[in-house]
């Protein structure tokens, strides 16, 4: 049984925080941003909260999808900035939304999230319990950004994107590949109710070698050649990581999306984000063979090659 992005949405928050905005507030310089990391603003969620972000994507994604919110079974919420310790962020979610059939739960992957969130919807999918999953990754990351830190806070950003799946219609998910080592823990994390902790260079060489395994495990496991994929829509940490990511798996940095210069770092929310653009600049199509690969905090990383 297939898996079809039936809608899509996003929502990013108005304000724009520039490299030169953070030269202003840290010993950095637009220069250094742009040519280590791609990145040349971010967005700032001021009155938005994380449920408000994730419910104006979802809005967009269900009229895209034609849906009604009570005709949804299920929401998955992708987030590592909660709005509350409990309940899960994806209640309220649901709640604003007025999906009263469906049961919300949140998945804490980090910036993994959307793909693990992907999986999961595939699982309840296939089994033919539910029908129509909202799956949303949404992150409100400047509430945990040390403002004072120039090696971390040039890099996050805040926003939301969503998609409605169905087992109805064209897509498919191929193969799929999620992974996790705890053992990694503290190369990214944040303390409780404390601030992103990063050891940067080890987690780019990671990310870089992990990414590539995966993307080459799922090709493999759908007997698939990586000339024939369309795009990869990798999550958007570092362009650095892309290029680098590209020349490993031999795609040319034309397959390869990015918008990181407009949002840094959204997380969970990056590669949803990421797909609405793709598609709305032309780059993504009905029937593209689509790769979308992540690492993130846990560690955790995965790779998905869908039939879009
Ligand atoms: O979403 C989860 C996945 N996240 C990632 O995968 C992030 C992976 N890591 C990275 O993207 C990169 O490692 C960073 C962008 C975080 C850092 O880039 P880098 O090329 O690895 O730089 P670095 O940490 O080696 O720092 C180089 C220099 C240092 O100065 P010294 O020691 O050479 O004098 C830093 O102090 O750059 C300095 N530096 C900065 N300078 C200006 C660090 N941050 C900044 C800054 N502005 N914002």
């Amino acid at each position: 049984m297939g898996v079809t992005i039936q809608g899509m949405g996003y929502y990013t928050p108005e304000k724009v925080l520039t490299n030169f905005d953070l030269e202003k507030m840290v010993d950095t310089s637009d220069q250094w941003i742009t040519t280590r990391t791609g990145i040349k603003e971010r967005r700032i969620a001021q009155t938005e909260t994380l449920v408000e972000m994730a419910y104006r994507a979802s809005l967009r994604a269900l009229e895209e999808a034609n849906t009604e919110p009570g005709e949804i079974d299920a929401i998955l919420l992708a987030t590592l900035t909660p709005e509350m310790s409990f309940p899960a962020s994806a209640c309220l979610l649901q709640a604003r939304l007025g999906a009263d059939r469906a049961f919300a739960l949140d998945l804490s992957a980090a910036c993994s999230g959307f793909l693990y969130g992907l999986e999961v919807a595939n699982s309840l999918l296939s089994s033919g319990r539910v029908g129509r999953v909202l799956l949303v990754g949404a992150e409100r990351l400047s509430q945990i950004v040390d403002w004072s830190d120039r090696t971390t806070c040039v890099l996050f950003g805040d926003g939301a994107g969503a998609v409605v799946l169905s087992a109805q219609g064209e897509g498919e998910l191929l193969s799929c590949r999620l992974r996790s080592d705890g053992n990694y823990w503290d190369v990214l994390y944040a303390d409780r109710c404390g601030y992103i902790r990063m050891k940067g260079k080890e987690l780019f060489r990671l990310a870089v070698r992990l990414m590539a395994e995966v993307c080459e495990e799922v090709l493999h496991q759908a007997g698939i050649s990586v000339e024939d994929v369309d795009l990869v829509v990798p999550h958007q940490a570092n362009i650095r990581i892309m290029h680098a990511l590209a020349e490993r798996l031999n795609v040319p940095m034309e397959k390869v999306y990015s918008n990181i210069h407009r949002y840094g770092n959204t997380s969970a929310a990056s590669i949803p984000i990421a797909l609405y653009e793709a598609r709305q600049e032309g780059r993504l199509r009905r029937g593209d063979l689509l790769l979308l690969t992540a690492m993130g905090a846990g560690l955790t990383w995965g790779a998905s090659l869908l039939r879009f």
